[in-house]
């Protein structure tokens, strides 16, 4: 049975997953909005999207496994830490999950369909909302460039200070 002190194994599989994945969706993300023409910026967000496709599954999957596994107690040398940490990872889930409809809803209200790298595409036909098309545009933009890079920047000062600081300590919370 898994140790209710630790991450389970599967959690560390989706951590590292999804890490790679988030960050290779920012890159793109990126790399579109500073594309030297439009035809690039156009061929990038379409690997964008496509590949968002099974970052929206995987998002799907590992915040349905976190609700029903729970989150291990934060561990911290103190109490503003442990509270950071459990904020911070609530917090990148919960934007994760807007991240992940924000985007695919900015294409439905406005018609367009999530088209996967050729072989196939998702179409919801939405554009009777289109009025939450520009707050969906605004969500993800916002999410993707400002708010979601600050919190992994976090995320990732807290994991270097967890490593250093808290193995020093032998606590038993990981991935
Ligand atoms: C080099 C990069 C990273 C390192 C070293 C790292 C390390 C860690 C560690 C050590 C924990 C456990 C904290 C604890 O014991 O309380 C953790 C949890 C977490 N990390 Fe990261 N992480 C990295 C990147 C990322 C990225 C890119 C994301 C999001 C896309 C992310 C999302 C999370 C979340 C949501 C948790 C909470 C537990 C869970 O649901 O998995 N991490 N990370
Ligand atoms: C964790 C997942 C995601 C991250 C981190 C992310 C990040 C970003 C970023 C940073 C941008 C800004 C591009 C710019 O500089 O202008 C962007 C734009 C965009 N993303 Fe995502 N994205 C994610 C998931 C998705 C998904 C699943 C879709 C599905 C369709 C999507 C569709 C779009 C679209 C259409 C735009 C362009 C919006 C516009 O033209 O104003 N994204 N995304």
């Amino acid at each position: 049975m898994t140790d209710p002190g630790r991450y389970s194994a599967i959690s560390t599989i989706n951590h590292w997953v999804t890490a790679l994945l988030v960050v290779v969706m920012l890159v793109l993300g990126f790399a579109a909005g500073a594309a030297p023409s439009e035809a690039i910026a156009e061929y990038v967000m379409a690997v964008h999207i496509s590949l968002g496709f099974f970052v929206l599954i995987f998002v799907a999957w590992r915040v349905m496994f976190r609700l029903y596994e729970g989150f291990p107690a934060n561990v911290g040398p103190t109490a503003m830490e442990r509270w950071a940490a459990y904020l911070v990872h609530r917090a990148i889930l919960i934007l994760l999950a807007l991240q992940v409809v924000s985007g695919p809803m900015y294409l439905f209200t406005e018609n367009e369909c999530m088209d996967v790298f050729g072989w196939f595409s998702v179409c919801v036909p939405l554009e009777s909302l289109s009025i939450i098309h520009e707050p969906m545009e605004w969500i993800h933009l916002n999410i993707g460039i400002y708010v979601l890079p600050a919190l992994l920047m976090l995320h990732f000062l807290g994991a270097i200070r967890h490593y250093a600081v808290d193995k020093r300590q032998e606590t038993p919370s990981d991935l």
